[in-house]
């Protein structure tokens, strides 16, 4: 399905923030690999910048230090010296207009189409916008990456959007939702809509619910401070969670153009049920993860983490019972599920359809177990599906198993290396491509329904439920999907 058909044209990537988290564990390496793969066009350039002043050579052995700590790959020399050479550092002050001038200095002549990425906290989109007008940096063709979260809320939100919605028009910004550059998540559309079997079951009449689960067993690796002020719900399920949501609800769209596909998943968000006052003590739990065990190894809880003040009430897990008001998903609940510090690191989706009517079989099932359709999104990417069989035998006439249907993607597609989700999306943004990238009305529409979440957590003062590290999260999420009479598929 890839959309990258046409090579890269070459272009000026400015990589704000080159220093910082993101850039060293998932930029870098993905610029390697496109490097590698002789993805980026011979006169591509790369200009990191950060706030503190640095040389070449130690510019150079960040790059080399990164990829080496995070790339994954023994790094081929050739490739790290053409990377490195088109790479080059430069320190500015982000929120200091005059700053930028030296900017424009060092791109001097070149004409090429700007690309601005920005990798850092939104706070200073702002500014950074500013900057680069102010020193007559941004042309008609010029674009801008944006990382999420974009803002902390709908307002909030709204405020940074507008401000670089000021320099930029829609056409030209590129919000990122990493999640919608994993193999898997994109594979969702070719099995919804390139397989008939399941476009003419997919809905209510087919299906009884589905659960989503992204649970990991890491915990904040360094990173308190930010996601204290976040939390589960807004770090991941705003975003990706909602996104893998949308792609599996959404109807077909006409092609796979950027707004044909962002049309669709708006409509989704828009028909979500709201969570009320009456409702959320029914579908919503949050926990908070309290001392524990991961790989046998005993790990402290959220409040005694490095750099926490000890008593935040801030989530680490949610679970959520969400409804779709429209034709096709009327009376399907999808119960969504992510969380840190849990049993392990599982991100998979298990589409429960409908028993069978009536049963012939009662000599091996009483009630037949219904089909089940798992798509493993990470790790061990993959597709399985629950069905029965007769079981082989001369007298074994009706007597019938449950055996999955197995597609293990590395069995099936050879020891191909799983592509990073920042790969493709790198390439995406330079091949000017929006298919993959969140609209403006998408990220508010979200946070709307997100918003009333936390707004009824924030007013209630209640606390998040404790659970164990290294477990699958509070009792009360068990309790959640067991009042329909359902089980997560742990
Ligand atoms: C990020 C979140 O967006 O996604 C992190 O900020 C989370 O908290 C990460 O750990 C998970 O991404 P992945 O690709 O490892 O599933």
């Amino acid at each position: 399905m890839s959309t990258a058909a046409t090579p890269p044209t070459p272009c000026h990537l400015v990589l704000f923030g080159i220093t910082g988290d993101l850039s060293r564990r998932k930029l870098l390496p993905a610029l390697y690999q496109l490097e590698r793969a002789n993805l980026l066009h011979t006169d591509t350039r790369i200009l990191g910048l950060g706030r503190s002043p640095m040389s070449a050579d130690d510019f150079r052995n960040l790059v080399l230090t990164a990829l080496e700590q995070f790339g994954g790959v023994t790094l081929e020399h050739q490739a790290l010296l053409r990377l490195q050479r088109r790479m080059h550092y430069q320190h500015l002050n982000f929120d200091e207009a005059e700053h930028y001038g030296s900017l424009q200095e060092s791109f001097g002549n070149c004409t090429l189409r700007r690309i601005f990425y920005f990798a850092t906290p939104s706070a200073l989109y702002a500014d950074i916008c500013s900057g680069l007008q102010q020193a007559g940096l941004i042309a008609g063709d010029s674009q801008v990456v944006m990382e999420k979260p974009i803002g902390d809320s709908l307002a909030s939100s709204r405020v940074v959007n507008d401000a670089v919605a000021a320099h930029f028009n829609e056409a030209q910004i590129y919000r990122i939702d990493h999640y919608l550059g994993k193999e898997t998540v994109l594979n969702l559309l070719v099995l919804r809509f390139a397989n008939a079997l399941f476009t003419s079951n997919w809905d209510n009449s087919c299906i009884d619910h589905v659960q989503i689960t992204v649970a990991e067993s890491v915990g904040l690796e360094d990173r308190w401070g930010f996601y204290d002020k976040a939390g589960q719900m807004r770090d991941m399920v705003q975003n990706h969670l909602l996104q893998i949501l949308c792609l599996l609800a959404m109807e077909p769209p006409a092609d796979l153009d950027a707004d044909s596909i962002r049309n669709e998943k708006l409509k989704v968000l828009k028909a979500l049920r709201p969570i009320t006052r009456d409702n959320i003590h029914r579908n919503v739990v949050r926990g908070q993860y309290a001392l524990g065990h991961i790989n046998g190894k005993p790990v402290p809880g959220y409040n005694e983490e490095a750099g926490a003040d000890g008593h935040s009430r801030t989530e680490t897990f949610v679970a959520i019972k969400v409804d779709i008001d429209n034709w096709r998903w009327a009376g399907v609940p999808f119960y969504l599920r992510s969380g840190k510090r849990l049993a392990q690191k599982q991100s998979e989706i298990n589409i429960h359809f409908r028993p069978q009517p009536h049963n012939i079989f009662r000599g091996s099932y009483a009630e037949l177990p219904p089909n089940k359709l798992t798509i493993r999104l990470q790790p061990d990417e993959g597709i399985e599906l629950q069905m029965l069989n007769k079981v082989p035998g001369i007298t074994e006439i009706s007597r019938i198993a449950k055996n999955p249907l197995d597609l293990s993607f590395s069995e099936s597609f050879g020891n191909q290396r799983v592509v990073d989700a920042y790969e493709r999306l790198l390439l995406e943004v330079m091949q000017q491509n929006q298919s993959w990238f969140v609209r403006r009305d998408e990220v508010e529409a979200a946070w709307r329904w997100v918003d009333a979440i936390t707004e009824l957590w924030e007013q209630s003062g209640d606390l998040p439920a404790p659970y164990q590290a290294g477990s699958w999260g509070p009792s009360s999420s068990i309790t959640l999907i067991a009042r329909d009479d359902r089980l997560w598929d742990d």
